[in-house]
């Protein structure tokens, strides 16, 4: 295999966004946070606008982009609404991700079996547009097939499940999670995808995962949002990274 490429950190800052509509006031605010994380050596900063705006609202992209100077990383559903947003304002990357992800983790991802004209016709103009479009997938053979059909660059591997099942304390499944998670990683690096990872990570399970050495970027988000209550957003970062490296080495 070619060289084993850094490790880049998307840090999501969606959470500080969450906290801020909770009270329906102008603070903590998400831009800052992108700002810190800029600061603290993050690779890019990812941003998920819901259709519900349950955090991230449309202004938070644009003073978002405004603000740094690291890749922005717009998460979002494959509804006609947000292509219009994507494609207004071209960020360097957009990750599809399911439109009602919550009632769909157990399975993972996006189902891009079930859904492959219809995203093969979605992610062409945001292509077309420069943008670089991942998708994201449970870690599953025949849905990294698809989203290479598709012309997706990237695939984001779920690692909720296995994170799941860290904390669950069921470590004989977590380990075969972890093998699939290996063995797609490396599946969809042998078809010419870029592979990253990403969901529920922590300071506990982000070692195996950073491990892998076809993956090249994590997302990470709500665990960071959570441990700078207690440390700040910037050692909490720093401390990520730390792990991370240190897996790569
Ligand atoms: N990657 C994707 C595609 C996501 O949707 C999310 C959550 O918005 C993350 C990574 C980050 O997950 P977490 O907030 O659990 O770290």
């Amino acid at each position: 295999m070619e060289s084993i490429k850094k490790l880049r950190l998307g840090v999501n800052i969606d959470h500080v966004a969450t906290v801020r509509n909770a009270r329906g006031s102008a603070y903590p605010d998400p831009v800052r946070a992108a700002i810190i994380a800029q600061e603290a050596g993050a690779d890019g900063i990812t941003a998920h606008l819901r259709e519900d705006r349950r955090h991230i609202v449309d202004q938070d992209i644009v003073s978002i982009i405004k603000a740094i100077n690291i890749p922005l990383n717009f998460e979002m559903a494959a509804t006609e609404e947000m292509q219009k947003i994507a494609l207004a304002h071209e960020p360097y990357a957009v990750c599809i991700v399911p439109e009602k992800r919550e009632e769909r983790t157990t399975e993972g991802g996006l189902d891009v079996v079930k859904e492959e004209k219809k995203l093969a016709h979605f992610i062409t103009p945001l292509r077309d547009k420069g943008s670089r479009v991942s998708i994201f997938i449970a870690a599953d053979e025949n849905q990294i097939k698809a989203a290479s059909r598709i012309g997706a660059q990237v695939v984001e591997l779920h690692t909720g499940a296995y994170c799941d099942l860290h904390y669950e304390k069921s470590f004989e499944e977590k380990e075969a999670e972890l093998t699939r998670l290996k063995d797609m990683a490396a599946l969809a690096h042998s078809l010419g995808l870029e592979v990253h990872a990403g969901h529920g990570l922590t300071y506990e399970t982000v070692t195996p995962i950073a491990e892998l050495p076809e993956v090249v970027e994590l997302n990470i988000g709500h665990f960071l949002i959570g441990e700078s209550i207690f440390s700040g957003l910037k050692e909490a970062i720093l401390k990520m990274r730390e792990l991370m490296d240190k897996a790569r080495l």
